[in-house]
């Protein structure tokens, strides 16, 4: 039998000591350590507050203060004694007060009062959750600005649009790229959400029930820079529905990532050969000298399955558990760090490729000049013409007939061939059908035209120019 630790957090009602499996099994300090600077930030912030109470006088608070400050500046220069001093902390909670008692003696043991690690996790959780959501949300802006920076350079390169993976209509490359910076848009939206769902401070709500000691909340939650307390401190405890929030928001970028890396594989087919694969971003085969493999893309591809495993897994735990805090919520931890590592590298990664994407611009405006493209316009002219839409439909779904069994291209059928079939159709037709025009009649407002793709790109360079200027006004 071994004998009890002292320094335990918790050893004073046990007489043996925990199995040594079970022991490794329950520590969380391998992972937990990241939440360390935020831990002392609150540490920091509960120290400060103790004094107004009677527990700490002003010269213990300094001393607390200088005795964090100290553990923290240590664990960023020495990382071997983080590894030794840390091998036996239970979690970052005990490592931060098995240091600060060394520091200080029984002073350290003082800093827990009133207090409990169920919201000391919550509170450091939240606080990374904001930390990491901005992270990631600098970076979707270098992604959306090289979305920018290729939308200008191929402004008005065409393309064929395509639903259904068959050719539609004609559309501009520059309205492609912008669609995948609409939705990178709306994954920082989702961030914003995360963060405001994780900015409430939990301190003050204690195991459990809250605080006997009339700690002041406000203070300690304007000090770690949170907006609002939390309201209830049962659920404080429990609610882990910030990082649901923040896994969702990776979850989005992970799927508008995979998005954009299937059409950028299918873009790099031979078949298509829409874009050429920048180096820096390909592989080559061990075997197959000729290859040039979209890796990058693959990967990013790949990786969206375990982001969403992060999100169903975190579910999958909170679902059923009974109110208050809970020993699985330790639980929520891991996979949200990796998910949000595996996400900044993938946005990282798919701005860089974006960037140095080359776009095969005679390759892409030939299969934007595909006739079959401009059937709709047909159509379209039938219907200035008075033709109601729907006939005006089939009418041209003859003449596309005619021109299959003649095994020509339909733009060629000549005017009297086109009259026999609608007499609709004039000698202004011909004049009227082309790419360009196609294109320029799509001048809503979001539509492909290339007036109406300037308005987009500027439009989108005002969103992230106040977005920065809105961070400049903060910091
Ligand atoms: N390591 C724990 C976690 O991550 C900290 C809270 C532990 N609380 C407890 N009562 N055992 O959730």
């Amino acid at each position: 039998m071994t004998e009890r630790k002292d320094d335990r957090l918790w050893g004073g009602r046990f007489e043996r000591a925990p199995n040594e499996h079970f022991d490794a099994f329950q520590r969380s300090f391998a992972f937990d350590r990241r939440l360390l600077p935020y831990e002392i930030a609150v540490d920091r912030a509960w120290a400060k507050a103790l004094e107004p109470i009677g527990i700490f006088t002003a010269t213990e608070v300094k001393q607390a203060l200088a005795a964090l400050d100290k553990i923290a500046e240590r664990a960023k220069t020495d990382p071997a004694w983080l590894e030794q001093f840390g091998a036996d902390a239970e979690d970052v909670h005990h490592f931060v007060e098995k240091a600060l008692v060394e520091e200080l003696g029984p002073l350290g043991w003082k800093l827990h009062t009133g207090r409990s690690r169920n919201e000391l996790v919550a509170t450091d959780f939240r606080l990374f959750v904001i930390d990491a959501a901005a992270e990631i949300q600098r970076r979707l802006e270098a992604l959306l600005n090289a979305f920018l920076l290729q939308a200008k350079a191929n402004r008005n390169v065409p393309m064929a649009g395509m639903t259904h993976m068959q050719h539609a209509q004609p559309i501009l490359l520059s309205h492609f790229l912008l669609a995948h910076a609409e939705a990178f848009a709306r994954d920082i939206t989702r961030l914003h959400h995360a963060a405001e769902s994780a900015d409430a401070c939990p301190m003050g709500s204690g195991a459990l029930a809250g605080n006997s000691f009339a700690i002041d909340r406000n203070a300690i939650s304007r000090e770690l820079g949170f907006s609002r307390i939390t309201g209830n401190s049962l659920d404080a405890v429990s609610d882990r529905d910030f990082a649901l929030d923040y896994l969702y928001a990776l979850t989005g970028i992970a799927t508008h990532l995979s998005r954009l890396a299937e059409d950028f594989v299918l873009f790099a087919s031979q078949e298509f050969s829409y874009v050429i694969l920048p180096d820096e971003y390909s592989t080559g085969s061990s075997l197959m000298p000729q290859k040039k493999n979209p890796d990058a893309w693959e990967l990013i591809r790949g990786k969206t399955g375990r982001i969403n495993g992060a999100l169903l897994g975190l579910l999958t735990t909170l679902k059923g558990l009974p109110t208050s805090y809970q020993r699985d919520l330790q639980e929520d931890k891991e996979a949200l760090f990796a998910a949000h590592d595996q996400v900044a590298d993938m946005v990282a990664v798919a701005a860089g490729a974006i960037a140095s994407t080359k776009f095969n611009a005679s390759r892409l405006a030939a299969a934007a000049s595909n006739p079959a493209l401009l059937a709709t316009e047909a159509a379209d002219y039938l219907v200035h013409k008075g033709v109601p839409f729907r006939q005006a439909h089939d009418i041209v779904g003859k003449v596309l007939r005619e021109a299959e069994k003649q095994n020509i291209a339909w733009t060629t059928l000549p005017l009297k061939t086109l009259q026999k079939i609608s007499p609709a159709f004039e000698a202004d037709f011909a004049g009227s059908l082309s790419l360009d025009a196609a294109l320029a009649s799509k001048k809503v407002r979001g539509g492909t035209a290339p007036e109406s793709v300037r308005a987009a790109i500027t439009d989108l360079e005002e969103r992230l120019n106040k977005k920065a200027k809105k961070k400049g006004a903060k910091s």
